[in-house]
């Protein structure tokens, strides 16, 4: 869903060429992205060095996601092509599927693709060099997890090496809210919290090898449990040195308290960008969904942020065609979209998953049906985003430079507010957050001019 690019900045030139080649396709959240990077980090002691391409790879890793049908039927057919890539591999491939894929069906990948090594769910990821050991013993063992992320964080490697200036920390995984059309509750298993010391020890080294920025995740980031909860978390790495911008992902709005709506309003390092779902606008739905919040109580919350933070983005996700939505459902959910005027947003069409409560509701939604209520929803969202991104002409804003751009002499960075801007900028600018004034903004970027001082 949301990912992406950076540029690798940190990794010296002068490192031994390693031995094995490993090459990592991720798909789904932000938290496989973390999770992709930190196997690199785990397997790299043992010589394997991240390839590109898969082609000759000694060891191939996909981290799966489970979240939509189409997401998961992906792995299949990627499978597929694997295993040619395998049999045309002197030496042999290692093909190992991780993810949330693996953990909801990892025998029936085993039995489908017999190309697959190893199947690893998400919180076994610290066992992989050993069961890559096992796996070229004896092909065909199913190696998989059981859910005890505190062993996983304890038996990673101390040091990461982070990818460019802006990072991901994982700092809660799971979901105990089961909303009832979604499996992550299944595949993350229930909700944990890492302890805040071990957070901040990352985020510190972090900051120490460059990065100015980090995006905390969590299924249910603002459910975080440790002492003072996530807005005592944010306060806490707000102080560390060089780390200039905290984001945090994803959050529900049943669990966006009052301290930290606050810490909108009073931490500065805090960006002002909220990415809260709320899937539907219709009542009924929301409640079928169980959700366990109404389109008022969601509105309400967003009116207390605004005031705590009035420029802040809000982002959300949605989904049409849920079982039992009719027409004036959609229509609330419009509705609400207007009302809120979203900076950005993802919208689906419900995706009807094995051994969720929704799945055998009543009321499916025809698929024609729910195409059109997407392309509608869609039509709107794009259109608010547009307007939102238009907005900022005019406007300086302090952008984080990330990675040079497509054309010479540009380079791409951040606004407060995520969306990417592109500046004709030097190189030495990448790492550095510059006033930038925008010129345009367009649907998916926005185009401005340096400062003088900062030319
Ligand atoms: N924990 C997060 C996000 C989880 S998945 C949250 O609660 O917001 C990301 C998004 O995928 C969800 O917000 C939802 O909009 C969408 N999604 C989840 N299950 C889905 C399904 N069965 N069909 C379609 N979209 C789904
Ligand atoms: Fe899925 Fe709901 Fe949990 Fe989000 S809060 S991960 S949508 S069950
Ligand atoms: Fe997908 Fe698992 Fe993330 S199902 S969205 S990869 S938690």
């Amino acid at each position: 869903m949301r990912l992406r690019a950076r540029v690798p900045i940190t990794r010296g030139m002068s490192e031994p060429a390693p031995a094995k080649r490993l090459y990592i396709k991720t798909y789904g959240c932000q938290m496989n992205v973390y999770d992709s990077e930190r196997m690199a980090d785990v397997l790299a002691p043992l010589g394997y060095g991240v390839t590109d391409d898969p082609t000759g790879a000694d060891l191939v890793v996909l981290n799966t996601c489970h979240i939509r049908e189409k997401a998961t039927e992906k792995v299949y057919s990627e499978l597929g092509q694997l295993k040619r890539l395998k049999q045309e591999k002197p030496g042999g491939m290692t093909i190992a599927v991780a993810g949330c894929v693996a953990q909801a069906e990892g025998e029936e990948i085993m039995r489908r693709q017999p190309a697959v090594d190893l199947v690893v769910g998400p919180q076994a990821y610290h066992q992989l060099p050993e069961l890559i050991a096992r796996a070229h013993r004896a092909r065909g063992e199913r190696l998989s997890a059981d859910f005890a992320p505190d062993e996983k964080f304890d038996a990673l490697p101390a040091v990461r090496n982070p990818a460019g200036v802006s990072a991901f920390l994982t700092v809660q995984e799971g979901c105990d809210k089961f909303c009832t059309f979604c499996v992550v509750p299944y595949t993350r298993g229930g909700e944990w919290s890492r302890p805040a010391e071990a957070i901040e020890a990352e985020a510190r080294a972090l900051a120490e090898k460059g990065v100015r920025e980090v995006t905390l995740l969590g299924q249910n980031v603002n459910a975080y449990q440790g002492v003072g909860g996530l807005a005592g978390l944010v306060r806490r790495l707000a102080t560390i040195p060089g780390l200039d911008r905290i984001r945090y992902t994803t959050s529900h709005p049943r669990d966006m308290d009052d301290a930290l709506i606050a810490a909108h309003g009073e931490v500065e390092a805090l960006m002002p960008y909220l990415h809260l779902p709320v899937q539907a606008g219709s009542d009924k739905v929301l409640k079928a969904m169980n959700r366990a919040h109404t389109a008022e109580s969601y509105l309400r919350l967003i009116e207390r942020i605004r005031a705590a933070r009035p420029d802040i983005a809000i982002s959300g996700d949605f989904i049409v065609g849920f079982p039992g939505e009719r027409d004036a459902d959609f229509e609330a959910t419009l509705q609400l979209v207007r009302e809120v005027g979203y900076a950005s947003a993802f919208s689906f069409k419900y995706s009807r998953r094995p051994g969720t409560p929704a799945a055998a509701m009543m009321g499916q939604v025809a698929p024609e049906v729910a195409d059109e209520r997407l392309r509608r929803l869609q039509a709107l969202l794009d259109e608010q985003q547009q307007a939102f991104n238009a907005a900022q002409a005019g406007r300086t804003l302090p952008v984080l430079f990330e990675k040079t751009g497509r054309h010479a002499g540009q380079l791409v960075g951040k606004s407060p507010y995520l969306q990417a801007v592109h500046v004709t900028a030097p190189d030495r600018l990448l790492g550095r957050i510059v006033p930038v004034t925008i010129e345009r903004g367009a649907k998916n970027s926005l185009a401005g001019i340096l400062e003088l001082e900062a030319a």
